[in-house]
């Protein structure tokens, strides 16, 4: 018997080498129902009442079939054209996946083989690096810079050019530093760079406005692909949908790694609903904006150590152990992330940022654990 292919413990066959060095993906999830969420940067006050009001509609027939995508590409093309496009996106252009975690994936899968290179920032949003490797990639993840996390353009833009990477990913702005980069710069990266996909994801570009998307032409730039999600600014974190937009050739090979029903029907409805009420969307990111500067004053007066730059979301240096700062603030009913042992930002919370009144919640029990005078 071949035992190289069986598992010398279970006695099941041998899973790819790369994944057995890999371990499944877990974050802090449970048990968040009914608190105060500020640990996973999802919208803290839910969809609009219109995408509730489609979902409550689906009749059970809905249920029973496979969902069905018709016209969804069209809706998200109508929906960005408001934000004013260099060249409309035609449909083919736009890849619909179940979260934009499900798109990365696709994207490693279709493009990162064994021993090809991933070129991306540290510290960076947590699920590039397992991707990669699964797939057996390199990782060449560069550091950000200061005690301000600048954008290691210059050594990117080196590497890009020196070691031609097959993937460069880009957070922008950056979870968690909230690093921004130009899409000006952002742009001249994939020109400069014809043989790397560059990735840009921009899950929360709505709290900085630093899209690519205005500027990008596919057809010049094919290498260039953009990810967005209805899950942190339109409230749909819980039902799954991202979106790709790229030259079609690009989406069309995600296409053929994605599952042909992963999207499900209740996402879909949701989605539809979702688009069509881009004033809800707009009017709760400037609820965030407001909130930010609220809190950013409160810091500013503190003398805590912050770091706050794009994103609905910004870093906290607290005087106690963060552990501690994070179970004494979970006990007042309040979730914020515990950042210890990450690259440059050990020491730090990452707090999302949610509505005023839920900030000077989150502020009163900070101050009052950090014992601060107020
Ligand atoms: C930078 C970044 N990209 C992608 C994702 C995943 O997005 P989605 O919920 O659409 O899968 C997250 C979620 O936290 C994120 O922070």
């Amino acid at each position: 018997m071949g035992s190289a292919r069986f598992s010398a413990s279970s006695g099941s066959p041998n899973p790819r080498p790369e994944v057995e060095s890999l371990h499944a993906y877990t974050a802090p999830l449970e048990g968040r129902r009914g608190l105060l969420r500020l640990d996973f940067n999802e919208n803290t006050i839910g969809p609009s009442p219109r995408v509730v009001e489609a979902l409550r509609a689906i009749p059970a027939d809905q249920i029973a079939i496979y969902p069905e995508y018709d016209g969804l590409r069209e809706a998200v093309v109508a929906n960005l054209a408001a934000s004013g496009l260099a060249v409309p996106l035609q449909p083919a252009q736009v890849g619909l996946f179940n979260g934009v975690d499900a798109a990365i994936h696709a994207i490693f899968h279709a493009y990162g083989d064994r021993g090809d290179q991933l070129l991306t920032t540290s510290p960076t949003f947590g699920y590039y690096t397992p991707c990669a490797q699964m797939q057996g990639m390199e990782i060449l993840a560069i550091p950000y810079e200061g005690s301000h996390f600048r954008f290691p353009l210059e050594l990117i833009s080196t590497i890009l050019q020196e070691q031609r990477p097959k993937l460069l990913l880009l957070c922008n702005p950056n979870n968690p530093t909230g690093t921004r980069l130009a899409p000006e710069q952002v742009l001249e990266l994939a020109v400069a760079a014809p043989q790397s996909l560059v990735v840009v994801d921009e899950l929360y570009e709505a709290f900085t406005g630093d899209s690519v998307m205005p500027l990008a032409n596919f057809a010049a730039t094919p290498n260039l692909l953009v990810l967005r999600s209805l899950a942190k600014t339109a409230g749909l974190a819980g039902l799954r949908m991202g979106f790709a937009f790229g030259a079609a050739d690009v989406v069309d090979r995600l296409a053929r790694v994605t599952g042909p029903y992963d999207i499900n029907s209740f996402a879909v409805t949701a989605a539809f609903a979702a688009l069509a009420d881009q004033p809800y969307v707009d009017a709760y990111v400037a609820e965030v904006m407001l909130a930010r500067d609220w809190l950013r004053s409160r810091l500013d007066a503190s003398g805590v150590r912050y770091h706050l730059e794009g994103g609905n979301y910004l870093l906290i240096w607290p005087r106690l152990p963060p552990s501690e700062v994070e179970a004494a603030l979970r006990a007042e009913g309040i979730l914020v992330r515990d950042m210890s042992g990450k690259s440059l930002i050990d020491g730090s919370l990452r707090v999302s940022i949610g509505t005023t009144k839920q900030m000077q919640r989150f502020w009163e029990a900070f101050t009052t654990v950090e014992s601060l005078s107020e």
